[in-house]
């Protein structure tokens, strides 16, 4: 396919609802793509929709806490594809939402299991991406984030402290890694609603959601991944060590 992505080898790890449409979109603009998700079937299914429109990808088996299965998604970009030119890293563990408590009566193994996927996870990914970009004279990484991260609210600790963990690591790999070409930024999405978060999302909690964003509606996936293929994109090239608020104004943080 053309577009501003064509020639770019790209992973995205962790597929679903944001992470498909960040894979249709960099593969709709040109990009080879290499989709990991620990649920294997959900990435072999969101592959299968990209081939069938006539893009390029492949799906993997992705662990994001496993040194290992990170390595295997990008040596699998060097084999299939010929290189690494960008990496998302999106998935994340929602693990202490599900208990609903505070600092309190947080189950520390909740919070250690958000820690190890969204923090530590995000690390191996760059530790991962990087040298494979280095030979190719540069990349983009971006990683999703988000906006509780800026909020304070009463629950959800360990995803709000591991999302704002990786606005240091964006901080850190485009300051080191600028010379070498490497940028690096994070997206930080409001609320996205998508096939599974409906799923599980009270309509009429979604609807009083909406009301109160200022232009009006919920964030879609194809808005995240809009901001993706710009990052990822050449037209991206004087951005790095940037957390983007993509919210549709909700945040309108400084
Ligand atoms: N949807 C929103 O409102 C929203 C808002 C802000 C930020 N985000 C962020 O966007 C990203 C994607 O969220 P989403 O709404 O698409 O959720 P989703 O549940 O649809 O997708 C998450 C994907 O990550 C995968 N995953 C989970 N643990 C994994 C692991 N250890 N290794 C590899 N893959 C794993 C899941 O299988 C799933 O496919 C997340 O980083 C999330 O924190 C989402």
């Amino acid at each position: 396919m053309e577009g501003r992505l064509k020639g770019k080898i790209i992973v995205v790890a962790g597929g679903g609802g944001i992470g498909g449409g960040l894979a249709r979109r960099y593969a709709a603009e040109g990009a080879a793509v290499v989709l990991g998700d620990i649920d294997r079937a959900l990435a072999e299914a969101q592959v299968g929709e990209i081939v069938a429109a006539g893009g390029t990808a492949v799906a993997t088996a992705l662990d994001g806490g496993d040194e290992a299965s990170i390595k295997t998604a990008v040596a699998l970009a060097v084999s299939r594809f010929g290189g690494l030119d960008g990496f998302h890293a999106n998935y994340a563990s929602f693990k202490d939402g599900e208990s609903g408590e505070d600092i309190l009566g947080l189950p520390m193994e909740a919070f250690d299991e958000v820690m190890r996927i969204n923090a530590r996870g995000f690390v191996l990914c760059t530790r991962a991406a990087i040298p494979e970009m280095l030979k190719r004279g540069g990349g983009s990484l971006v990683y999703t984030t988000s906006g509780a991260a800026f909020m304070g609210e009463t629950v959800r600790l360990a995803y709000a402290m591991s999302k704002l963990s990786v606005h240091a690591l964006v901080r850190h790999v485009a300051n080191r890694f600028s010379p070498q070409g490497i940028r690096a930024n994070a997206i930080a999405p409001g609320v996205v609603t998508h096939a599974r978060f409906e799923a599980v999302m009270d309509p009429d909690v979604v609807a009083g959601m909406a009301a109160r964003i200022p232009v009006g509606r919920l964030g879609k996936p194809e808005d995240i991944a809009a901001m993706g293929a710009l990052l990822m994109s050449d037209e991206g090239s004087f951005v790095t060590g940037q957390v983007i608020s993509v919210d549709g104004g909700n945040s309108m943080r400084q």
